[in-house]
């Protein structure tokens, strides 16, 4: 075993590859941790090292280098260092919250006493909707930007300068216009518009779905993509990036509404300080209103309350801060919150209802998500009906059972989730909620991958709601390589019910007559009868593909090109690549072994192989595409005069001359079938230096071993 101590140019060749595996694992755990779940495990300074050993080895091993390395993960995906550092010239303070007008009066009451004001004299208030977002300071210096940072714990935040500045210039205004103090924080509340957050979140849901597609082809893919769970969230994460062009492409806003440190007065009253901020060319919040006294507040709460839901943005309630600036200052603080101002917030939005179903649908990629079906009922202003449910583990969690009386609420304004369940109202009868063992779409079985929260329907061939992009993946330019059936073709022919499975576009030519009959398709002009003459042709010109082609066609997950062509190679014909893989659905048998021992097809891809075999409705589709298609036998590799062809060989201990995964693809090439365990059935073992239990098992069975000078001599290597 290799110590991370070890220099890397001392490092063996195996030790480089053990090496390069853990800290693909590593980076990528750690990488997860921070952008996933916000929750980072190890140091910004770990992670650097853990990145900078990945990159040195690399260098010097580069034949070593991973299809999953961390260094080519996508640019700005995983953080090179986190952010600097920022003294904010005053605290950035928190509120006290009232809930309702009586906590409102208690407040005002508190500030009469202390300023010793009788009851005649007059309070006046500015109130402002409280925005949803995150708070910003932002430090001008000459009425220039200098920098920008987060709230943190109100005494230091973050610098966030570079992300500020993707902000647009009518929001975050670069030169204020004049006249200025020389020194002056300006804070405000940087937020995305319930819109723009909707708009954003369903892009990086197709972002997830079309990585999850790629992750199931087999493709390398970059960093999870979140998706965030409201416009606070999608704002926080935006700001937060370490790259600030990821930023720049969030559609940020901002509401500038106090100020910090300043080296001169602005004004005298806090409504004077927010047309000073509007003249330096900041946007304040429109409905920001001043009220004559505190009795007025009320009726602004109404007011503002009445708005909410029409709002572009998510609000929580009302900052009430008192005008008199002189008076601010008297009042002071009582711990990190001012006397003078306060956050009335609105009720939460919350209500009961009684669950009726538990929906599951499935997704393109056939990802089965469970929804919250509710009696409809009223949420701030809302009718619901629907919840979701985010993944079992999360029914599990909260115990959510049919029947069951539920707490909703709408998160930030807009998606509604369960928070709990009133337990004293659960019918008797209610049961534990089962995950489904079968896709509600197509009836196949439903599995949960070891270590992954999302259940999956296993027909992907036959899936209808699958189907589209299964067939998008059958005929596209790796696959099938069918010309002229773009992604309408294939919705419109699928959705005619003329395409429902693969096999089916082999017998497009049956329905000729009916497609020509289509706009477009017809004999209406030379052209559109062109196009389906030539898509016919294309059709035809692939009934014979290469066998990796065809593995490859047929989208079972994690079986991307690479894995096709190894399979291809290793069982040769579709026939007897069939045959193995309806052997290999008992474990522990042999075609199981087989299997597993393909270099490079490991356990986890060999479980998603046997998964789709053991699902009847994909063999019959499969069967169905036999009946249309023939793919060729694969080539086989060497020439076949090699002493390997056509043996068995392992390979054990470390080689001297050249890698093991090196002397492994050679000995492949020579058309050997190489694996990983010694049995009766292997005819070379091919013993290094240091090797363990297999070259003795080797002798036990009495199979011949070779030394590396042998194997380089009679695979011709000199
Ligand atoms: S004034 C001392 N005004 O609410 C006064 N805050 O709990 C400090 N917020 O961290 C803040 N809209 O993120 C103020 N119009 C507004 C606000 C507002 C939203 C947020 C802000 C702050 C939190 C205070």
């Amino acid at each position: 075993m290799s110590r991370r101590d070890t220099p890397p140019e001392e490092l063996t060749e195996t030790e480089a590859s053990a090496e390069l595996a853990t800290l693909a694992e590593e980076i990528t755990a750690a990488d997860i941790a921070y952008h996933q779940n916000d929750a980072p495990e190890i140091t910004d300074a770990e992670y650097d090292a853990l990145r900078r050993r990945n990159t040195a080895i690399e260098a010097l091993f580069p034949h070593l280098k991973r299809e999953d390395s961390p260094s080519e993960a996508s640019p700005g995906a995983a953080p090179a260092a986190g952010f600097a550092k920022s003294r904010h010239g005053t605290p950035m303070l928190s509120l006290d919250n009232a809930f309702g007008a009586d906590e409102f009066l208690e407040f005002t009451k508190t500030i009469r006493r202390f300023l010793k004001l009788g009851d005649d004299a007059v309070l006046r208030f500015v109130g402002e909707p409280k925005i949803d977002g995150l708070s910003v300071n932002l430090t001008y210096e000459h009425g220039k930007f200098v920098r920008g940072a987060t709230r943190g714990d109100g005494t230091i935040g973050e610098d966030i300068t570079r992300n500020l500045e993707t902000l647009p210039e009518t929001y975050l205004p670069r030169t204020l216009k004049a006249p200025f103090p020389d020194q002056i924080e300006i804070r405000g509340e940087v937020f995305m518009t319930k819109a723009d957050f909707i708009a954003f979140r369903d892009e990086q849901a197709r972002l997830a779905e079309e990585r999850e597609q790629r992750r199931e082809r087999g493709e390398k893919v970059g960093p999870e993509i979140r998706i965030p769970a409201n416009p606070r969230n999608a704002a926080a994460g935006s700001l937060r990036q370490l790259d600030p062009e990821v930023t720049a492409k969030r559609p940020l806003k901002m509401f500038a509404y106090a100020q910090g440190a300043s080296s001169t007065p602005v004004a005298e009253t806090h409504s004077d300080y927010l047309k000073a901020l509007e003249r330096w060319g900041f946007h304040v919040n429109p409905l920001s209103k001043v009220l004559p006294d505190e009795h007025a507040a009320e009726a602004f709460q109404d007011s503002i309350g009445t708005q909410r839901a029409s709002l572009d943005y998510d609000i929580d309630g009302v900052v009430y801060k008192l005008d008199r600036l002189d008076w601010q200052t008297r009042l002071g603080f009582v711990g990190r919150t001012p006397r003078w101002a306060i956050a009335w917030k609105f009720p939460a939005e919350q209500a009961t209802t009684v669950l009726l179903e538990i929906q599951i649908q499935v997704g393109r990629t056939g990802a089965l998500t469970p929804r919250a079906v509710m009696q409809p009922v009223n949420v701030g202003g809302v009718m619901v009906q629907h919840a979701t449910l985010h993944n079992e583990d999360e029914i599990a969690r909260k115990d959510i059972r049919i029947g069951d009386t539920v707490v909703l609420q709408r998160a930030g304004d807009v998606i509604p989730q369960i928070v709990s369940v009133v337990l004293e109202k659960r019918p008797k009868d209610a049961a534990p909620w089962q995950p489904l063992t079968h896709c509600p779409a197509c009836g196949s079985h439903a599995v949960r991958p070891e270590g992954e929260v999302v259940r999956r329907c296993t027909g992907g061939l036959i899936c209808p709601a699958q189907t589209v992009e299964r067939l998008k993946h059958f005929v596209s330019r790796n696959a099938m390589d069918i010309e002229g059936l773009g992604e309408e073709n294939i919705i419109a022919l699928h959705d005619a019910g003329i395409v429902k499975s693969p096999a089916d576009i082999f017998r497009l030519e049956k329905r000729a007559d009916e497609i020509r009959q289509w706009e477009g398709w017809g004999k209406a002009s030379k052209k559109d009868s062109k196009k389906l003459s030539n898509l016919l042709a294309a059709i035809e010109g692939r009934r014979n593909p290469a066998l990796e082609r065809f593995i490859f066609a047929l989208g079972i997950r994690r079986i991307g090109a690479q894995n096709a062509k190894l399979l291809a190679r290793h069982y040769q014909t579709v026939e007897h690549w069939r045959e193995r893989m309806i052997a290999a659905r008992v474990i522990g048998s042999e075609a199981r072994e087989e299997l597993g021992s393909i270099q490079g097809i490991g356990p986890s891809i060999a479980t998603e192989l046997v998964e789709f075999f053991q699902e009847p409705r994909n063999l019959a589709a499969l069967d169905d595409l036999l009946s249309e298609v023939k793919p060729e036998q694969a080539e086989s590799f060497g020439d076949g005069t090699s002493p390997f062809a056509g043996k068995v060989v392992v390979f054990t201990g470390t080689l001297e001359r050249s890698s093991r995964d090196e002397a492994e693809a050679i000995a492949d090439r020579l058309g050997a079938k190489v694996t990983k365990s010694v049995s009766k059935k292997t005819d070379f073992v091919v013993v290094g230096a240091d090797a363990g239990s297999k070259a003795k098992k080797a002798a036990e069975l009495g199979v011949r071993t070779l030394t590396e000078a042998e194997w380089r001599e009679m695979a011709s290597l000199g």
